[in-house]
């Protein structure tokens, strides 16, 4: 099935969900040809739900002995880190958007473990690899009001001047009907939730509304689950306290490069930071779209134990 799209261009049906025309040849060659190992770390998400923030934060966890992640007061040691001058997006590479483009098929056999990639593919479509090793999965989920609002403001950056926007009415009814992104996002996010039940030592569940309440909390436990734990001398250092800094909403979006930068596929760097926050939905949707989002949260999640 294909659709006319309203994120970037058409959208086609494969394997039960959206992908963008240009986004399926990669969905294809990475399902065949990526080899996962034991020790990989595997970021995925469905649009909008924190990538951006969940690749700064495992690249700067997992390679936190050779790149000190401390914003001292001098600035210093910021100005060495990668962070300072990648978009977290070039540190943690999309299987499908950027490893697996062009037809083009890298020898990943050379770069060292623990290696870092993401996707926003649903379980169903993962490279089989991925579910057969042991490597650790983490999604990141989000509300699903919230990630449409994000999701909406996004498109619209994206479109060209001369494709007009999107309305807000048009793009929800398209994203109530699945036709969205990766879509539909009920499926993904609850067909990570399951696979997560089903392997509890590989897949790691964690919602963006956590991760911003209790942010040192939920990276503790991230990091022991990704094999790096925090030592005791480095809590009370303060390095877990730095890296959340260093990857904050305010620090991170400030940095020149996602200021002005843009990812090698074309996008500004700053389309990925928005506003940041719990909640801002609110601010855009009447009561009826509200409740029509949560009718069917209640009917997709019924029983599953989720929840946002
Ligand atoms: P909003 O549009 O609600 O602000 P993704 O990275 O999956 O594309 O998700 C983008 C969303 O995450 C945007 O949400 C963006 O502002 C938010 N975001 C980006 N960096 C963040 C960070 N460091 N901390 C918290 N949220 C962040």
């Amino acid at each position: 099935a294909k659709d006319q799209g309203w994120v970037l261009s058409h959208l086609y049906q494969y394997q039960g969900f959206w992908h963008p025309s240009r986004q399926l040849e990669g969905v294809i060659t990475c399902q065949r040809h990526f080899q996962a190992r034991d020790t990989d770390i595997i970021l995925t998400t469905s649009p909008k739900c924190g990538t951006t923030w969940l690749k700064a934060l495992a690249y700067v966890v997992v390679n936190r002995k050779t790149n000190t992640p401390t914003i001292g007061a001098t600035g210093n040691n910021k100005q060495n880190h990668p962070l300072v001058t990648n978009n977290p997006h070039e540190l943690v590479p999309f299987l499908e958007l950027k490893v697996y483009v062009d037809h083009q098929v890298p020898d990943l056999t050379q770069m060292p473990s623990p290696r870092l990639f993401s996707t926003h593919l649903p379980v169903d479509s993962l490279p089989l690899s991925i579910k057969e090793t042991g490597c650790k999965v983490v999604y990141l989920g989000r509300d699903p009001k919230d990630a449409f609002i994000s999701l909406w403001h996004f498109a619209n950056k994206l479109r060209p001047p001369h494709g007009g926007k999107i309305s807000l009415e048009e793009a929800f009814d398209k994203f109530c009907k699945g036709v969205s992104l990766c879509g539909p996002f009920w499926d993904h996010v609850l067909s990570y939730w399951n696979y997560s039940l089903d392997n509890p030592n590989t897949v790691f569940f964690l919602k963006y509304e956590d991760l911003k309440h209790q942010p040192k909390l939920h990276l503790k436990k991230l990091a022991e689950f990704w094999g790096c734990p925090f030592s005791l001398e480095e809590e009370n250092n303060g390095v877990v306290d730095d890296i959340l800094s260093l990857c904050s909403f305010e620090i991170l979006s400030n940095f020149e490069v996602n200021k002005f930068g843009k990812l090698s596929s074309g996008e500004d760097n700053k389309a990925f930071f928005r506003k940041g926050q719990v909640g801002d939905s609110a601010n855009y949707l009447t009561k009826e779209m509200i409740h029509k989002f949560d009718q069917i949260s209640l009917t997709k999640f019924h029983l599953s134990g989720l929840n946002f």
